[in-house]
Formats: C-alpha cells, sequence, structure tokens
C-alpha cells in the first residue's frame, strides 16, 4: 500500500491569450501552492467480478466529497492511474497482477469547483502512488509530460512551491527559495461553483484573449517572492471579471470579502473560490472570523503557501 500527497493552488498571476484551433488558451500563470493537500493510498486488491471493472482495473474510491455525479472514468484520479498502466504497458513491466484490481482511495480536502486545482491534485497524488507501486521510477520530465496529457494544472500540483507556467501554464519552471516567506490566505468558497470550461468559454465570448503573452518572467513579478505587502498590486487574474459575470453571488460576496480589511482580494483560477490575503497567521483567523456570520460566503479556509511538493508519504 502506498500513499502519495499533493497540494492544491491559487494563481498569484493568471493572464491568458487567445484560444488555439482546439479551443485551449495559451497561459502565463504563476502558481502560489497551498498548504491543503489531496491524499491517493493505492493498492492492489483481488476482485473476480469483472463487471465491478471500467475498461480499466482501476477502482476509485472519494473520501470527503460526494462526486456521485462524476462518470467514473473522468476521475483525474482514474485517468491518472490508466495513463501510468499504459505506460508501464510499453515498459514491458507487468502492471496489475491477475485476478486484481488497482485500487484508488482518494481523501479531498480540497473544495470541488472552486479553481484550486483539487481534481489536478488528486491526479498528481495519483501518479506519484501508482509510480512507486508499479516500480515504473519515471523521470521528471516523463511524469510532467503525462501530467501535461491529464490536465492543464497537474504539473503545477507535482512541482509544488511558487512556479511559473507557459504554453497552457504547464510547463513549469519552480521560482521559490527556501527562505521564500510564507503567504497566508483565507480561501473563501461559494455555494456554487463554476466550470472551468465555461469559463473560458464565456472569456471568449467576451473577447478578453490578449493577443500576446510574456514567454519567460516578467520584470517585476520575481516579486511574487516577497511578503505578502509586496504582493499587492502585483496580483492579477484575466479571468476575474468574467467569472463575476457569470456567477449569482460573487459580486456580492467580493465586495463583503473586501471589507473585512484583507489586504489583497484575488479569484482563484477560475473560481469561483475568492482568496483574501492576510499579513499574518492571526491576521487570516481575524478575516476567517469576520466572515463567519456572511450568507454570500459559504465557508472559509485559511491556508498557507508554498507548499512541499506532491511526494509519497
Ligand atoms: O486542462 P484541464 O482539463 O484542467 O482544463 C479544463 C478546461 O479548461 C479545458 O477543457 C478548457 O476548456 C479550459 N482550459 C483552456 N486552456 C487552458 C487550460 C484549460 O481553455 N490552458
Amino acid at each position: 500500500m502506498i500513499t502519495a500527497s499533493a497540494p492544491g493552488k491559487l494563481n498569484l498571476i493568471l493572464l491568458v491569450g487567445k484560444p488555439d484551433q482546439r479551443g485551449y488558451h495559451p497561459l502565463y500563470s504563476i502558481f502560489e501552492t497551498l498548504n491543503i493537500r489531496e491524499r491517493a493510498t493505492v493498492r492492489f486488491r483481488p476482485q473476480h467480478d469483472e463487471s465491478a471493472r471500467i475498461g480499466m482495473p482501476i477502482v476509485v474510491h472519494t473520501l470527503g466529497a460526494d462526486l456521485s455525479d462524476l462518470e467514473p472514468t473522468k476521475h483525474l484520479a482514474f485517468r491518472a492511474a490508466r495513463a501510468l498502466i499504459l505506460e508501464a504497458d510499453e515498459l514491458g513491466i507487468p502492471a496489475v497482477p491477475d485476478g486484481h484490481v488497482l485500487e484508488i482511495e482518494i481523501e479531498k480536502s480540497i473544495p470541488v469547483a472552486g479553481g484550486m486545482a483539487g481534481g489536478s491534485a488528486d491526479a498528481a497524488a495519483t501518479l506519484l502512488a501508482v509510480d512507486k507501486l508499479l516500480g515504473l521510477n519515471l523521470d521528471r520530465e516523463r511524469m510532467h509530460e503525462i501530467a501535461r496529457g491529464l490536465g492543464a494544472d497537474v504539473p503545477a500540483c507535482l512541482e509544488g512551491g511558487i512556479s511559473l507556467g507557459l504554453g497552457y501554464g504547464d510547463h513549469m519552471t519552480r521560482l521559490d527559495q527556501p527562505d521564500t516567506p510564507e503567504h497566508y490566505w483565507v480561501m473563501c468558497t461559494m455555494g456554487q461553483g463554476l466550470s472551468t470550461p465555461a469559463v473560458f468559454k464565456e472569456f471568449d465570448v467576451q473577447g478578453r484573449g490578449r493577443s500576446k503573452l510574456p514567454t519567460s518572467l516578467r520584470e517585476g513579478d520575481w516579486r511574487v517572492l516577497e511578503g505578502a505587502e509586496q504582493l499587492v498590486g502585483l496580483l492579477e487574474n484575466d479571468l476575474q471579471e468574467t467569472a463575476l459575470s457569470m456567477h449569482p453571488t460573487l459580486g456580492k460576496a467580493w465586495k463583503v470579502i473586501e471589507e473585512v480589511g484583507p489586504l489583497a482580494v484575488l479569484l482563484s483560477g477560475s473560481g469561483p473560490t475568492v482568496a483574501a490575503l492576510a499579513t499574518s497567521l492571526e491576521h487570516a483567523h481575524q478575516i476567517e472570523k469576520r466572515l463567519a456570520e456572511a450568507p454570500e460566503v459559504e465557508n472559509t479556509l485559511v491556508v498557507s503557501g508554498p507548499a512541499q511538493p506532491a511526494k509519497v508519504e
């Protein structure tokens, strides 16, 4: 039995280009991974009932969230495990023993459909755990290639720390140093989620894509490695206006969050989770307390970043 974990994220800076022919968007993204982690535990289990299988000898159980609406083969943990079983086949390494299934148990802590990469963290943790269980020992480059094929945020969850993502936001360069200060955030979730593809689609309808994106770290963006005060004025998310225009209560919640005194307020990824930046852990708890009675905010979570990369535990 192997357990691995992977962090959630928010995008400190997210610049979005115009879509390519497939409808995918080139991105310039600086990710900060957060100390809220998904855990994947994998093991082989005897399983003789073929009907329990969904095309592959993989079974996924999710704890901590109701994903019953999600088709099993769309679960990113399933897709991550399938990718590695196919990789093992190509390498001629025996994968799942006859009469067994690969069982994956996902323990979710990251809010679902909140723009914090919960599904991508499931995939990153599963990749590491299954790599170890099958004894593949894939190198970083191959793991990142497979991760990119699963979703644009999966490499960021593998990488950890604070990282620059170019291409589709999935070609990573780690930026943080051992002395990078911690940042404290109050992540504010909304009762109703937002679908990432829908936000990108509406972004295109609104004609907001940039015709040009930086191809390396923009001058001044090194300041993401400084303290919270230096992040003010630097945080930027091109999807923010679109998400605000699509969500029925996000605008109202935003105002309420701004009024309780954070240093800055930022949409997390494609939203609708809103990140409120605090000066310290104590300040983050004060913000959380002040938001406790706000009906516009469903839940709050105090988190810090940057976080450790995905790792076997
Ligand atoms: O890569 P991932 O599956 O996480 O992306 C979810 C959706 O978000 C995609 O289907 C696409 O609609 C949109 N997306 C995009 N451009 C990116 C990343 C995601 O258009 N670079």
